[in-house]
């Protein structure tokens, strides 16, 4: 009797270790893990790290700052050739799941950029450019580049992504929500958006 009421209480111990230890994505939906793996997958991987540059890393990033964008695309607030596509069919709670999912993943480590290139950008970064009334990106998005939960992650994201995002505010090109950094990146020079982007793609 004793032996089994100590082997239901291992047995129970175990089960609820087990479920803390569970990845955010072992309570998805069926649907919400369906999409994930037949779709966002293809492009920003299982684990959100995308392997291509031009497709953002979604691991670790703010859940609140996925689900606003993923809204905004679906309801053709923030423009993307691929991405309204992608996310037309998309209810909200399957935005929750799937921004509870990739916020839970980690960010891999990056190799470290052009090390000359990423002096420069770590300058601005912290410290912005007084010349050119640059604000310290440090300011918003934190001295590690981690945001917060309305302030996107760009810690460890792909240099060229951030490149292309800081180019497209600087032309009001992405169109949700683009005011502040708009008012950032267009006194930012090509040379210092590179540089920029090198340095907070190598920051874990
Ligand atoms: C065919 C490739 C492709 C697929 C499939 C895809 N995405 Fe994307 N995603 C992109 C691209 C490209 C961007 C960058 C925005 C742009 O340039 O249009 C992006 C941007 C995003 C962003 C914004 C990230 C940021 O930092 O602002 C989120 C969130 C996102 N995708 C989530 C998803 C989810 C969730 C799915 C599945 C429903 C998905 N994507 C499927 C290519 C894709
Ligand atoms: C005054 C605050 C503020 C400062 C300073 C600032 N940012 Fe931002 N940044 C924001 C906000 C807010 C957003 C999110 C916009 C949205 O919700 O769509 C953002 C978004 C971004 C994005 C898009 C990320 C993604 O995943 O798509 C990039 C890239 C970025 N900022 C880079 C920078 C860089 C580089 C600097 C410094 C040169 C900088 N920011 C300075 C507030 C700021």
């Amino acid at each position: 009797m004793d032996a089994l009421l100590k082997l239901v209480l291992v047995t129970v111990a175990a089960t609820s270790l087990h479920a803390l230890a569970a990845p955010p994505g072992a309570t998805l939906s069926p649907r919400v893990t369906e999409i994930i793996a037949s779709r966002c997958s293809l492009c920003h991987g299982m684990e959100g790290q995308s392997a291509s540059a031009v497709y953002p890393r979604l691991a670790a990033q703010h859940p609140d700052y996925l689900v606003k964008q993923l809204k905004d695309f679906r309801d053709g607030r923030r423009k993307s050739e691929t991405m309204t596509d992608m996310a037309k069919d998309l209810k909200d709670e399957d935005i929750a799941g799937m921004a509870s999912y990739f916020s839970g993943r980690t960010a891999a480590a990056r190799q470290p950029g052009d090390t000359d290139l990423a002096a420069v950008g770590k300058y601005i970064f912290q410290r912005g450019n007084s010349y050119s009334g640059v604000a310290a990106c440090a300011s918003c998005h934190g001295a590690n580049g981690y945001g917060t939960q309305q302030l996107p992650r760009l810690a460890g994201q792909h240099p060229a992504y951030l490149e292309v995002q800081l180019k497209e505010f600087s032309k009001r090109e992405r169109n949700n929500d683009n005011a502040v950094m708009h008012a950032v990146a267009a006194k930012l020079t090509e040379l210092e958006m590179r540089a920029v982007a090198v340095y907070v793609g190598g920051l874990q």
